[in-house]
C-alpha cells in the first residue's frame, strides 16, 4: 500500500526542499518538520492500552502506547536527515542503521554498515530514506532487515519517489506500506528522480 500525504503543510515544504536555491540550513529544517508531520501519519494505527495514572484532581485510566518502543531503521546516509524529525515526535524509539552506497555504474546499492537494536522480533520498523529512486536501496536495506532481524512489521517512509521505485518496493516487498509525501515523474538516466530536489544526502549535509 502506498500512503501518499497530500496536506497542505507537507506540500508546501515539499516544494520549499526543491528550490535549488534553498540553502542545506533551511534545507534540514524543511527535512525534520515533513519527517514529523509525516511520522503523524504513519503511527495512526500503533496499538493502544490504558494505565491507570494520577492527575492533580484524580486517578484515571488514560490511553497508552502498547508497542515495545518502535524500532527507526535509517538508511545510511541521507536517512539521518529524516531520523531527527522522527525522533522527536518519538523520542523513545530505538534506532538502527544500515549503510549501503550506491554503485554509480551498475545502479546497485552495496552494503558496508548494519547494527540494530535488540529484541528487533519484537519491535515495528519503521525504515527512513528520503529519496525512493530506483529503488534498489530501499529492497536491499529490507531484505537485510528481514533476513537478520526479522522485525514485526516493517514501514517504509521518504519524502519522494519515483514510480519505478514504488513498483520495485512493492514487487520484493509487497507486506512494506510505503509512506511518501511525493511521487514524481520518473528517472533520469543516472537514477535521479525527476523534478525531484537533487542529491537528498548533499543537499542535507552541503556537500555538493
Ligand atoms: N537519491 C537522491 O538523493 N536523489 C535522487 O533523485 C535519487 C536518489
Amino acid at each position: 500500500m502506498v500512503n501518499h500525504i497530500t496536506h497542505p503543510l507537507v506540500q508546501h515544504k515539499l516544494s520549499s526542499l526543491r528550490i535549488k536555491t534553498t540553502k542545506p540550513k533551511e534545507f534540514r529544517q524543511l527535512v525534520n518538520e515533513i519527517a514529523m508531520l509525516l511520522t503523524y501519519e504513519v503511527t495512526r494505527n500503533l496499538p493502544m492500552t490504558e494505565v491507570e495514572i494520577e492527575t492533580p484532581l484524580m486517578s484515571m485510566n488514560a490511553p497508552w502506547l502498547a508497542c515495545l518502543k518502535p524500532a527507526l531503521i535509517s538508511i545510511l546516509r541521507a536517512g539521518n536527515g529524516l531520523l531527527e524529525g522522527v525522533l522527536q515526535v518519538i523520542p523513545d524509539a530505538k534506532v538502527g542503521h544500515i549503510g549501503l552506497y550506491r554503485d554509480h555504474d551498475t545502479l546497485q546499492a552495496i552494503e558496508y554498515y548494519f547494527k540494530m537494536p535488540n529484541k528487533m522480533e519484537q519491535r515495528d520498523a519503521i525504515v527512513v530514506d528520503p529519496m525512493l529512486a530506483t529503488g534498489h536501496s530501499a529492497v536491499a536495506a529490507i531484505s537485510a532487515l528481514k533476513e537478520r532481524s526479522n522485525p514485526k512489521s516493517i514501514q517504509f517512509v521518504c519524502i519522494l519517489a519515483a514510480p519505478e521505485g514504488i513498483k520495485e518496493l512493492q514487487r520484493n516487498h509487497p507486506d512494506v506500506e510505503i509512506t511518501v509525501a511525493g511521487i514524481d515523474q520518473g528517472l533520469n538516466k543516472n537514477g535521479y528522480i525527476f523534478p525531484g530536489l537533487g542529491d537528498a544526502g548533499d543537499r542535507i549535509y552541503g556537500t555538493i
